[in-house]
């Protein structure tokens, strides 16, 4: 059975991946931050643990959670937002937030899981964003995360090299109605997530360290 393990799965892009990968009949193992979200997930049948990946003493814990598994396909979902523009510089605290959360995080589960997903051959996906890209940026709308997602591909790319038997990829979602995307934004998140897995399903060595998105296309550029 397919094993698959969605870091930061209350709500939103990694709630639907669970569902649809509950739908298709993998085995899934879901982290959330608390209680109530334990349960709404135990009731999708998945097994759920406790991890705040902005909490170095419950992320650090994270691989003997995983001890002795195999993960088919992993995705690092957790990621939150600021919004402003670079006509205003960025407060510590958001600074510490975004980085926290998006980068040190990922760069903190990763040691962690990428072995499980090399034993398995597998794919371990990190939610990035078309906001990421350099290349034709078009303005500095929500500045700090741009450079927190840039700095999340560049984290992937790299490690790559380390765990040559499994495939480490960054997936753009698209622009999704979820808390953080909106109501005003055009795909539903069973959209998404059917074609995040779809793509996830194709990844061969050639994509080992690239930016995908959710519609199959490979990015042409950083
Ligand atoms: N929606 C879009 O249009 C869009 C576009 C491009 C990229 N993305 C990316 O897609 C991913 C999911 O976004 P979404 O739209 O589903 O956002 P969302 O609805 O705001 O959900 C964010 C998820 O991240 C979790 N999270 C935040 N901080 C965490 C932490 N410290 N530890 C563990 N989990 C944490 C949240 O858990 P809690 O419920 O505990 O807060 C929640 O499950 C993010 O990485 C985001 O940057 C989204």
């Amino acid at each position: 059975m397919t094993t698959v393990l969605i870091i930061g799965a209350s709500r939103g892009i990694g709630l639907e991946l669970v569902r649809q990968y509950r739908a298709e009949g993998c085995r899934v193992i879901a982290t959330v931050r608390d209680a109530g979200a334990q349960a709404r997930l135990a009731a999708l049948g998945a097994e759920v643990k406790l991890v705040d990946v902005a909490q170095p003493a419950s992320v650090s814990g994270f691989s003997w959670l995983l001890d002795g598994e195999k993960i088919d396909v992993a995705l690092y979902v957790a990621g939150v937002i600021r919004r402003p523009d670079a006509r205003t510089p960025p407060t510590q605290p958001d600074f510490d937030a975004v980085m926290h959360t998006n980068v040190l995080g990922a760069m903190q589960v990763l040691p962690q899981v990428a072995p499980l997903v090399e034993e398995a051959r597998g794919v371990f996906a990190f939610v990035s964003s078309s906001m990421s890209q350099i290349e034709g940026v078009a303005n500095s709308y929500s500045w700090l995360y741009r450079v927190s997602k840039a700095a999340l591909n560049m984290a992937v790319a790299a490690a790559q090299h380390d765990y040559p038997h499994a495939r480490l990829v960054t997936i753009d979602p698209g622009w999704v109605q979820t808390d953080m995307g909106g109501d005003g934004a055009p795909l539903t998140v069973h959209e998404s997530v059917t074609g995040m897995r779809k793509t996830l399903a194709s990844v061969t060595d050639a994509d080992k360290g690239r930016l995908l998105h959710h519609d199959g296309r490979r990015a042409a550029h950083w």
